[in-house]
């Protein structure tokens, strides 16, 4: 798998999530078989680019290459700047979101809102390519399959954004309309990948090998995109990546290494927001990590009451020392049937 002269190591993929993916997350699940991680979008409003939460999601120092940055806005010329801006800052692939639901991206009309305006969305694209060509960076985009179920125009768009330079196309298998409800379908994402030439990416609801199978089998993509699965179990890509290279399913991880993966998160997330800020943030991912695992939720809820770094290592140490003198493997409870049930 491929995206411009970059050859990735597989073609398993951690799905953009603004507020989840940074880069201790992005790191761990590269380290855990991701072949690939683009990074929480960042503004193309460039009076935001001080600020911190931007600074911290073009900070890249240490993250194991190619660097992908998603930027995301309306103005064609400022999401040129943006591109600019990043590949500045070490981003070696630039991700145009047309993907994102998320009120606050699409009441200034970007993410996926700007599948409803197809003219300016080429602009857009058309602007990131000419600024990024170049320098050699490839760029690539996320959408979703349309704005709502009578306008799927996502084949459509995926065409003329082949033909105006994008390297690499992911497709998020719902509307707009649709939000995060109902169930993807792979019906679109398989229609565009018959008709393109470039590499097309699954996305959507992909949160077992078995669906990773059926998906890249239905589609034929090029690549598998995992986002909500990967919350609270990074492993899932090195669950997948055996499966379908051996067609059988890896033992659980082990408690302990399940426990070293999280400490080492968190030591990671706490180096990068600081403890205040890392402690809170924090609580996020120890919270899907524990919650279809045995006493999970009352964990949880006593966790989020604790306001500083070493109480919340030691909580989450005492946790699985006692898990793991119970199930030396994470019990199967674990997997996303449970985990929807939870
Ligand atoms: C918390 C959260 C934040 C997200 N942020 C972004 C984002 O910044 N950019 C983007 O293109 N998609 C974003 N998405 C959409 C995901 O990349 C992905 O398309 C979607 O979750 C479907 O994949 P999944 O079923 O594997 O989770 C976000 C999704 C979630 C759940």
């Amino acid at each position: 798998m491929r995206i411009g002269a970059f050859e990735l190591p597989n073609a398993l993929f951690v799905a953009p999530m603004a507020g989840v993916t940074d880069r201790p997350f992005r790191m761990l699940c590269r380290r855990l078989g991701a072949g690939y991680a683009v990074s929480e979008m960042v503004t193309s409003k460039r009076e935001l680019w001080a600020s911190l939460k931007t600074s911290r999601r073009a900070d890249h120092r240490g993250e194991p290459g190619p660097v992908a940055v998603q930027i995301a806005g309306v103005a064609p010329a400022e999401m040129a700047d943006a591109a600019r801006y990043n590949i500045d800052r070490g981003a070696q692939i630039i991700d145009i979101n047309m993907g994102c639901p998320a009120k606050k991206v699409c009441h200034a009309w970007a993410g996926s809102a700007l599948m409803r305006d197809e003219t300016l969305a080429l602009a857009i694209i058309e602007a990131v390519v000419a600024a990024c060509t170049p320098r050699g960076v490839p760029v690539t985009l996320k959408m979703r399959t349309g704005w709502c179920a009578g306008q799927r125009n996502a084949p459509r768009l995926a065409r003329a954004a082949q033909d105006a330079g994008i390297a690499m196309l992911a497709v998020h298998g719902r509307t707009r309309e649709q939000g995060y409800g109902g169930c993807a379908e792979h019906d679109t994402v398989a229609q565009i990948k018959a008709v393109l030439a470039i590499p097309v990416v699954a996305n959507g609801d992909i949160d077992s090998p078995e669906r990773a199978r059926e998906v890249l089998a239905y589609t034929r993509a090029d690549a598998l995109m995992i986002g909500r699965a990967a919350q609270g179990r990074p492993w899932i890509f090195g669950e997948i990546a055996h499966f379908l290279a051996h067609g059988t399913r890896l033992a659980p991880p082990a408690t302990r290494d399940v426990q070293r993966w999280l400490t080492e998160h968190l030591h990671d997330h706490y180096a990068l927001y600081g403890e205040g800020v890392g402690v809170r943030s924090a609580r996020k991912h120890i919270g899907w990590a524990v919650r279809a695992l045995p006493g999970g939720e009352a964990f949880r809820a006593a966790m989020n009451t604790l306001d500083d770094g070493a109480a919340q290592l030691r909580a989450v140490t005492t946790f699985f020392d006692e898990l793991a003198a119970v199930h030396p493997r994470l019990p199967a409870a674990n997997d996303t049937r449970a985990r929807k049930q939870a």
